[in-house]
């Protein structure tokens, strides 16, 4: 949460690099901006609302060749979004602007201090007792770099910090527990939480890790540890290209990223599958140490493909739990060092599953990262890493990294289960097909111009389809505001049955004719009894359809893989429901990508 940028260097001015690096950030907040600019006082300018707020309040004349600066766009934990809140935020003489993202744990008992010692405050946020710190140390006859140092030292909680100074063409950052990248240009160094940011301009990147410092110069970079000495850094490569973080012609990024699930299904399934043992093949996974049970811990549309995803580990013989990440504890689930902590998250960077994994690290556990973002937090804090290979997700609301978490967790139990199946190994190997068909051939547009005025919406599945109504409910209540509920099929009659109406359309995801879509049709039969409208996804193997006013077709296929292109149906409907309501699909209100605090 909140989106932090930096940049010092001669290519550019430095407000182009920090507008434009916001742009890409935007996903992690968007409740007001702003930015710093050491040219060579400080010029800070900030605004509550989206960016195009802040364009619009910039003086033209401030749009011209600044050395160094930072950027800012803000998702509120402390205080309103208000002018006064965005950040940067400066000391009182301002020498010095800073931007944060995270929290700021001891942030009142420092304030009572600089209160206490005459500083007055501008804002409510936790972040302006940094300024304020680093001003009180420069009092004090401290440098820039030790100023910021100290300040620092004072502060605990989660960060990743940067700040400029008058006079000062350096951008100085720290890090702790909040994901900070440097990113090396020709002529010019970047700071960022996230690589779009700036891979307009560079790909080779260094992550900074928990308890580091960056000074970024117009000709150099040095990164240091927590006692000031250099650290030998790490560059590496992004193997995206700024294309891929555009919109390719779509009205929105999450259109974009649906169309885009077959392409990311198969970069996820290449090179791990073994056609003639019907085995998979993940790279560091079968040297892994650990016993059963396996426990997965994720937030969100996360949640979901972990809850997917401990079924099947179940179904192949495996014992495992999916957890809230935010519910988990190590002192309640009782984790040992043969233990397996699996870590499901697309960012790398939730707090809450987070502090999960961290509490399995320090119980001795085994920890594994299921995550898109190559060198996130996760995969740098847990034992292995299993990348999902989704490519860049820039909509707010998670579509094609689903996908791809699920058919990297079926990956993953099929190679820890041992589970061979040829079967299995060929229906993964056309999963990207299918989700095509559905794309090419999908309903869901005219379903949703139907049922875009309806008081709720309710997803019904049983078992693996479970996780896919749970998802169907969250993605239409994250972008159309609606009402929208999820339950296990059979739970419908234990209650919200009684909700149910002509203005409540049921989506129920049925597939295959076996005892489980059985009962799920007798589900239907109760909604349909009662006037309610039916949408059936399905495959058409049983005749739920007769039931049904509507059917979103899905290829016939085993019970597994169609909770991936059901769930593709799911997501359209949402997406067309959110278009018609003219909501803000991408960025939808109160929400963020990446979710840094508990
Ligand atoms: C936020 C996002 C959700 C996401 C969840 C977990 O709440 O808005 O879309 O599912 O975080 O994110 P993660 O990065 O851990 O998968």
């Amino acid at each position: 949460m909140c989106g932090i940028v930096g940049y010092v260097g001669t290519d550019q001015g430095a407000t182009d690099v920090l507008l434009e690096g916001l742009s890409q950030l935007e996903y992690r907040g968007y409740d007001s901006a702003g930015v710093a600019l050491a040219d060579p006082s400080i010029e800070v300018h900030k605004k509550a609302g989206e960016l195009s707020s802040l364009e619009s309040a910039l003086p033209e004349s401030q749009l011209g060749d600044e050395p160094a600066g930072i950027g800012h766009t803000r998702w509120s934990t402390h205080g309103a979004p208000s002018d006064a809140n965005a950040h940067p935020h400066t000391d009182e003489l301002e020498r010095v602007a800073v931007v944060h993202n995270g929290i700021i744990g001891n942030y009142q008992e420092l304030r009572d201090e600089l209160t206490t010692a005459g500083i007055e405050f501008d804002s409510e946020t936790d972040t302006e007792v940094i300024p304020h710190l680093i001003g009180s140390f420069l009092e004090q006859g401290q440098t820039n770099a030790e100023a910021f140092r100290s300040a620092i030292d004072r502060v605990e909680g989660s960060y990743a910090i940067a700040a400029v100074f008058e006079g000062d063409e350096t951008v100085y950052a720290a890090r702790n527990e909040s994901p900070l990248v440097l990113g090396l240009g020709e002529n010019g160094y970047y700071l960022a939480s996230d690589v779009p940011a700036f891979i307009e301009y560079t790909d080779r990147v260094i992550y900074l890790d928990d308890g580091e410092f960056a000074r970024l110069t117009p000709d150099r970079v040095v990164v240091t540890d927590d006692t000031g000495d250099v650290v030998d850094t790490t560059i590496e490569t992004i193997a995206w290209d700024s294309e891929e973080t555009g919109k390719s012609g779509y009205d929105h990024y999450m259109l974009k990223e649906i169309h885009e699930q077959p392409t990311a299904l198969r970069q996820c399934l290449r090179g791990r599958l073994e056609e003639l043992s019907g085995g998979v093949s993940l790279e560091n996974i079968d040297e892994m140490d650990w016993n059963p049970p396996i426990r997965l811990v994720a937030c969100g549309t996360s949640y979901h493909a972990a809850a997917f995803a401990a079924r099947l580990f179940r179904d192949w013989g495996v014992p495992a739990q999916a957890f809230l990440a935010s519910e988990f504890t190590a002192t309640e689930i009782p984790l040992s060092a043969d233990s397996l902590v699996v870590g499901v998250t697309q960012s790398g960077e939730t707090a809450d599953t987070m502090r999960a994994l961290r509490e399995a690290n320090r119980a001795g556990s085994t920890t594994l990262a299921v995550t898109n973002v190559v060198g996130s937090s996760a995969a740098r804090t847990c034992d292995e890493v299993l990348y999902i290979r989704a490519g860049p997700e820039i909509g707010v609301a998670a579509t094609k990294t689903f996908a791809s978490q699920q058919v990297a967790l079926m990956l993953l139990a099929a190679e820890l289960s041992n589970h061979r199946s040829r079967e299995l190994i060929r229906e993964l190997r056309t999963v990207p097909d299918q989700v095509q068909a559905v794309l090419d051939n999908s309903r869901a547009k005219e379903i949703a111009t139907e049922y875009r005025n309806a008081d709720a919406y309710f997803f019904i599945g049983r078992k693996h389809h479970r996780p896919v109504a749970l998802e169907g409910a969250l993605k239409m209540k994250e972008i159309t505001y609606k009402h929208a509920e999820g339950f296990a099929a059979g739970e419908l009659k234990h209650g919200p049955l009684a909700l149910v109406s002509e203005k409540t359309p049921v989506f129920a995801v049925v597939t295959g004719d076996g005892p489980i879509a059985e009962k799920t049709i007798g589900n239907v039969k109760e909604v349909e009894a009662r006037d309610t409208p039916v949408i059936a996804v399905t495959d058409g193997v049983s005749d739920v359809g007769r039931y049904a006013d509507h059917v979103l077709e899905v290829p016939p296929s085993t019970g597994i893989t169609s909770a991936i292109t059901a769930n593709v149906q799911l997501q359209l409907v949402s997406y067309w429901v959110a278009n018609e309501l003219g909501r803000s699909i991408d960025k939808p209100r109160h929400l963020a990508k990446s979710v840094t605090v508990e």
